[in-house]
């Protein structure tokens, strides 16, 4: 069985890979819009705490986790604790994350699609009332955007079918410095416009009057969408480490370089969205609109522009394809499916998911769930529900079931670790992480 599983070839594969797990649209597409509409610096700064304080531990527990069963998200509670009802939690990551892929490849495909534009001069010489209203158009048409959604899905399908190996962990390798770099870049120009002390004044200067449960809720949310947290993807990315890897290490590295792009797409992002006398709380267009709009500012802007939405696409790709390998490794693990049939059965079930998500900006607009379109339901019923949920679900289970032995014998690495924070971690998933993550989830949802 483990013969059918991928595994990292190296070390710095595995984070690189974990890396490009968690770097993806949340950060540069979904972080500047959830700040934007829940009050900017407030936002942030419940956002960082979020990942301090249940983050990292939730990632921990997971690596741990998936290391100590070498299994897949399901697959690992059945080991761990056979005969129990606790493999149903990978259920819930798994469901989650194909809810999360149903609209992530239709934003994928959108990025796609701006490449394209940009490669062909489609975004030179706009106003940003250009930029607002061509998307508009480009996301109420009904094929424009799924072409790219298929594309998105086909190249998954490639992909993973032929296993993650080689290509994944040397695009990662590669592409992730990259995108930092070029974000860098970015940044600094970002910090030349006029509209910047605005932009940066509204990113980092907290108005605690914004901070409501609404909003610790959304923060906590994409925290954990950022960290590919709760979806038993680091669980399954966890079981591929080597037995001396330090999981704490991996998992402050990992989130720090996570929160470190997310913030620097907020510095790119707000300067611009006050200069250009864009919204800060218009919702998922903003990097859309405001980031073409810096391009045509910009000498070269095909080249900027095509290099930062290709890096946005890879930065996505990364991303889907950790998403697909949760339920594909479940489904060779314990369907016994050729990764072929597993990947076949996987993209299907996106196709179908991601054209309705698609449609739902077009001929399905009048469609809605819970008072939301299937785009937005999609993304609310993953990152607010099923996500914190299922990450507190793990800390219980790490934090009360799981032999305390084998928790720690993870962290410490069998005991050749000297770890200092042992006490401190364990505090933060027996009791913390669970009580905190559920008082924010149901003030969240109104019920106190
Ligand atoms: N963390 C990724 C991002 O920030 C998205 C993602 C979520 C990937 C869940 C995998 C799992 O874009």
């Amino acid at each position: 069985m483990s013969k059918e599983r991928i595994t990292f070839a190296t070390k710095l594969g595995v984070v690189a890979a974990t890396v490009g797990s968690a770097v993806g649209l949340g950060n540069i597409w979904r972080f500047p819009y959830e700040t934007g509409q829940n009050g900017g610096g407030a936002f942030l700064l419940v956002y960082i705490a979020c990942v301090l304080l249940l983050g990292i531990p939730v990632m921990t527990t997971e690596f741990s986790i998936g290391r100590a069963s070498r299994s897949d998200a399901n697959g690992a509670f059945k080991k761990l604790s056979p005969g129990t009802k606790w493999h149903y939690v990978g259920f819930l990551g798994i469901f989650a994350s194909v809810f999360i892929l149903g609209y992530y490849m239709v934003v994928a495909g959108w990025t796609a699609e701006y490449l394209y534009q940009s490669l062909t001069g489609g975004l030179l010489n706009k106003t940003p009332e250009d930029f607002r209203a061509e998307l508009t158009a480009f996301t109420q048409s009904d094929y424009r955007p799924l072409i790219w959604v298929y594309l998105f899905i086909l190249f998954n399908f490639l992909i993973i079918s032929r296993g993650v190996q080689k290509g994944i962990e040397k695009a990662s390798n590669f592409l992730m410095p990259l995108l930092f770099l070029i974000m860098l870049v970015f940044c600094i120009r970002s910090l030349f416009l006029h509209g910047a002390p605005e932009g940066l004044q509204y990113l980092f200067n907290p108005d605690f009057s914004k901070i409501t449960p609404q909003v610790v809720l959304r923060a906590m949310g994409q925290a954990f969408f950022s960290m590919s947290l709760g979806m038993g993807i680091l669980l399954t990315y966890g079981s591929y480490f080597r037995k001396n890897t330090s999981l704490v290490k991996t998992a402050g590295t990992v989130s720090l370089l996570d929160m470190v792009v997310a913030v620097l797409a907020g510095v790119i992002i707000f300067p611009a969205v006050f200069s250009f006398g864009i919204s800060p709380s218009q919702g998922p267009e903003l990097v859309f609109v405001t980031l073409p709009n810096i391009f045509g500012k910009m000498p070269a802007p095909v080249l900027w522009s095509s290099l930062f939405f290709l890096l946005l696409s890879v930065a996505a790709l990364t991303s889907t394809i950790s998403l697909c390998e949760v339920a594909v490794a479940f489904f060779i693990e314990q369907m016994k499916f050729t990764r072929r049939k597993a990947t076949l059965l996987l993209t299907s079930i996106v196709f179908v998911l991601s054209t309705l998500c698609s449609l739902s900006s077009g001929s399905l607009s009048g469609v809605s769930i819970f008072g939301k379109n299937i785009f937005d339901f999609c993304d609310y019923i993953s990152a607010n529900i099923l996500l914190p949920v299922s990450a507190l679900l793990i800390t219980v289970y790490a934090g009360w079931v799981l032999d305390r032995r084998i928790l720690k014998d993870q962290l410490n690495n069998g005991g050749t670790l000297r770890v200092w924070y042992m006490r401190p971690l364990l505090f933060c998933i027996r009791y913390l992480a669970p009580v905190v993550i559920t008082l924010i989830f149901l003030s969240g949802l109104g019920m106190f």
